[in-house]
Order: C-alpha cells, then sequence, then structure tokens
C-alpha cells in the first residue's frame, strides 16, 4: 500500500511535547509545515484538518489559537510557523507579537475572504525586518557595531590583496628589469631608425598619382570620417614609411626565374595578412605592379571592397581571399601584417617561417594576446581556435619566463603614449620592448635578420613600431 494513502487513513494523534525546547518546536513546526505545503492540495478538509491538528499539538502554546482549520487556515498556520522560525531570538512571547503585526500589516495572510499571499511570494526576510522594527526588536546600535566590525573585516581583506597583489606586481616588474639590460641590447641591436625612410626624403609617395580609389581618404573604413584631413594625412605617413620598408625587402628577395617572358614564372607574391579592406596593401600593390598581392581578411565585406576598389583602379596584381591567417597555405615571398590585434601578428608571422618568407610587421593591440591564450587555456579542447602560437615566442624567453609573467607583460606593455619614446611608466616601456624583441628573437633563431624601426615621422601612428624580418632565403 502508498505510504501515503497509509498514513492518510491512520489520522495522527495530537501530542503534547512539553519537554520540547522552542528550538525543537520551532524545527518541528517547519518542517510540518514543510509536508502541509507538499500534500495540502491533494488533500480532502478532514484529512487537512487531522494534520494541523496534529501540528497544532507540536507547536507552542502561542500557535494554538488557529482554528478552524480550514485550508486557508493552514496556508496562515504555514506562514506564522515560519514567520516564527525566522524571528529565532525573540522568544514566544515576542515571537507572538511578531506573527500579529504580520497578519495585521497583511503579509501572512491578507485582503479578507480566504484570499492569502504565500509566504513564498514574499520578500520574507525583508518584510520581517520590518516587523521586528516596528515592534523595536531589532537593537539598531548593536546591528551598526556588527556592520562596522564587518565592514572593517572587509576593507581589511581587500587592503591585504592590494598589498599582496602589489608585492607580487613589484616581484614581477623586478623579473621583468633584471631582463632590462638583455632586452636593451637585443632592441639596440635590432634598432634600424633608417627602416622606414624619412619624411620628404626619397621613396616617399607623389600622392596625386595614386588613383583615389586606392587611397586611405577614399574609403571610411578604419574611421576615417572624422578630422578626415588629419587622419589621412597620417594613413598617408604610414603608407609611405611601410612602402619605404617594403621596397628594402624587395630588393633582398630573388627576381624569379629567367629568360622572360615573366608570365610564364613565378611572380614575386606579397601576402597583407588581415588586409581590412585594403587601407595598406592597395597602395603598396599600385606602387609595385610587377608583384602579386594577395590581401586576405575574415570579414567577407572587407573582401568585397577591396574587389570593388581594385576595379575600379584597374589594377589587376590583386587578389582577395577570404580566409583566416591560420587557414592560408599558399606559397609567398613576403608577408605583411598591419595593425593586426594581438595574436594574429604572430599567426601571421608564422605563416611566414613556414613558407620562409620576409615580413613586415606593425603589431598592436598586445593585450589582446593574454586574453586568446587564457581562452585558449581555459578550453583546451577548443584551444586550436583560440591560439595558434605558443608564448613566449622565443626559445631565449621561454627560459626567462613563465607563461604567466609574459601574458602580463602583453598587458603592461599594451599602453599608447602617443609618441611610442617614453610613457610615464618605464616598466610598461620595457615591457612593450620585451615583447616586440621576442618576436624579433624567435625570428634570429629560424636564421632571420631582424630589424626593428618606427613609422615616419611617428605621429603616424601611436601604434609606430615596424618590425621586419628577412628570411634566410632572401640574406644572400
Ligand atoms: C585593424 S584592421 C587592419 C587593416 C589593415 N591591415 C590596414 O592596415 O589598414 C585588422 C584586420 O585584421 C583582420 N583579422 C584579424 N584577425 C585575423 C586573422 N586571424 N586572419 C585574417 N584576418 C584577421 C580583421 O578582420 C581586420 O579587418
Amino acid at each position: 500500500m502508498d505510504p501515503e494513502t497509509s498514513q492518510e487513513t491512520q489520522p495522527e494523534t495530537p501530542q503534547e511535547t512539553p519537554q520540547e525546547t522552542p528550538q525543537e518546536s520551532k524545527r518541528c513546526i517547519l518542517t510540518t509545515c514543510f509536508e502541509l505545503e507538499e500534500r495540502m492540495d491533494q488533500l480532502d478538509e478532514e484529512r487537512r484538518s487531522q494534520i494541523f491538528a496534529s501540528a497544532l499539538s507540536k507547536a507552542p502554546n502561542m500557535l494554538r489559537t488557529s482554528p478552524p482549520l480550514s485550508h486557508e487556515r493552514a496556508n496562515l498556520l504555514h506562514i506564522q510557523a515560519r514567520l516564527l522560525f525566522f524571528a529565532e531570538d525573540s522568544g514566544p512571547q515576542k515571537s507572538l507579537e511578531i506573527m500579529k503585526e504580520a497578519v495585521s500589516c497583511g503579509i501572512a495572510a491578507g485582503g479578507g475572504e480566504g484570499k492569502f499571499k504565500r509566504v513564498a511570494q514574499l520578500k520574507r526576510e525583508e518584510h520581517l525586518r520590518e516587523i521586528m522594527l516596528s515592534l523595536g526588536l531589532v537593537d539598531l546600535e548593536k546591528e551598526r557595531l556588527e556592520e562596522e566590525a564587518k565592514q572593517k573585516k572587509r576593507d581589511d581583506r581587500a587592503a591585504h590583496h592590494k598589498r599582496s597583489r602589489e608585492r607580487k606586481r613589484t616581484r614581477e616588474n623586478a623579473s621583468l628589469r633584471k631582463l632590462g639590460s638583455a632586452i636593451n641590447k637585443l632592441h639596440d641591436k635590432y634598432f634600424t631608425p633608417e627602416i622606414c625612410g624619412a619624411p620628404g626624403g626619397p621613396g616617399r609617395i607623389t600622392w596625386d598619382d595614386i588613383p583615389h580609389v586606392l587611397q586611405p581618404s577614399s574609403t571610411s573604413e578604419g574611421g576615417l570620417t572624422t578630422n578626415l584631413e588629419e587622419r589621412v594625412k597620417r594613413k598617408q605617413w604610414q603608407l609611405e614609411s611601410l612602402a619605404f620598408a617594403l621596397k628594402r625587402i624587395l630588393l633582398r628577395v630573388p627576381p624569379p626565374p629567367l629568360p622572360p617572358p615573366a608570365s610564364s614564372s613565378r611572380r614575386i607574391k606579397v601576402v597583407d595578412f588581415g588586409s581590412g579592406s585594403g587601407n595598406s596593401a592597395l597602395v603598396l600593390a599600385y606602387l609595385n605592379p610587377s608583384i602579386d598581392f594577395t590581401l586576405i581578411d575574415t570579414k567577407p565585406e572587407c573582401i568585397s571592397i577591396i574587389k570593388s576598389r581594385c576595379e575600379s583602379a584597374n589594377i589587376a596584381n590583386v587578389t582577395a581571399k577570404l580566409i583566416s591567417c591560420n587557414d592560408f597555405k599558399e606559397e609567398f615571398d613576403v608577408g605583411l601584417g598591419v595593425h593586426l590585434c594581438g595574436e594574429g601578428t604572430d599567426e601571421a608571422v608564422v605563416k611566414c617561417f613556414d613558407k620562409q618568407a620576409s615580413f613586415l610587421i606593425v603589431p598592436c593591440c598586445l593585450g589582446k594576446i593574454s586574453k586568446v591564450v587564457v581562452k585558449g587555456l581555459d578550453n583546451l579542447d577548443l584551444s586550436d581556435q583560440y591560439s595558434a602560437v605558443d608564448y613566449p615566442r622565443s626559445q631565449w624567453l621561454k627560459g626567462e619566463l613563465e607563461l604567466e609573467s609574459y601574458l602580463r607583460y602583453t598587458r603592461l606593455g599594451d599602453y599608447s603614449d602617443g609618441n611610442g619614446e617614453g610613457g610615464s611608466n618605464v616598466d610598461a616601456v620595457l615591457a612593450k620592448k620585451l615583447i616586440d624583441v621576442d618576436r624579433g628573437k624567435v625570428a634570429e633563431e629560424k636564421g632571420y635578420s631582424l630589424s626593428i624601426g618606427k613609422y615616419h615621422p611617428l605621429e603616424a601612428s601611436v601604434k609606430n613600431d615596424v618590425i621586419c624580418g628577412i628570411s634566410p632565403n632572401h640574406n644572400a
């Protein structure tokens, strides 16, 4: 037989339990109330009465004023018992007052005619507190002191965490500074100020000769909509710097196999990784008609803009492809990565290593590396989607730093001080240099020769570090 049914056929005998402590009584009432709540709807009036009788028998005296035991009274009892339970330290007399107050202000039962609000639908603690306040049961001074003590504990804990974070940072920055002389030595070794030429010097671009549709001013992509004149000027400086640096690289790339016709032999191929809508590479392609440019990006709209710009300018040496750096498999000679955020720059360089291609990169958004790597570590199954590159990049730095510190330095070094030369935070400047020289060092370890320079003039962009790697194949 179903135990429920069996129980129902054996009415419980009301029993006094005078020996129970108030706490035990409260617990007992509460348990009964939960049972009531579960069963109430399935029971007939008679059975409910029996259960209430039992509940009342277990309740302390103050609850024994509740008949008649209608369904509604049951709810009231239930609610009262719960309130009682929450009135832990108040003592029987006060608890009774609380309940009466609860009923009188309509939160335990209200609306007359058996319309009850169930406690579960009310904000119990809030209402109970209101009631206790109105009955003067709350020792506000005691509460204030307790709150003050709690707040002090919270403040102390926060100050402790802050101090230990600062100590950790100081320790980490000390390890960064320890590497300082090695970083500066490498940076000095790679630093090649003339990499981007000089403003107004030879190799700068005569803009009037470039078709308008290929010029940065022809598109609003890249935020070239406000301060247009100044932004266009800066983009022109960037492109002049890149054109100059690219020319230096192309001079090293062996010419296509002879004899002509060149059409039957492979032409030199430059790939622009993360080309956007071609604001950098299209001008470079126009300036180097004998070289093939492949522009790749993961945004379809960028690819259509590139195609339409090429059509309008009638240039034939550009191919645009919707593909990510990681998925790009073709052969090529030189890779560009201009303002390709975070790990994108490294993915492009890895492709250059694969194909022994030279590269020209202008990194940005170093801090993004950390986000991508951490996401990858949090989702090991999907880590390939987050980063195809391991950090630190070079064997040299792998031997000096843990990944965690390296990632912190990517965030620390992700500053823009406007001229790229100082910044008030010397550690941040050092961290930025560290990431640059690590990128240089990994290439050097693979036989590349490295130069790090800056856009000319520096105001061309806050992201003005230009890193150039000449492949061992082009080093002759
Ligand atoms: C800030 S824009 C730079 C555009 C362009 N290089 C220039 O100099 O104007 C970065 C571009 O890189 C693309 N990109 C980012 N990660 C990429 C990846 N892993 N593979 C291909 N494209 C990527 C983005 O869609 C975006 O269009």
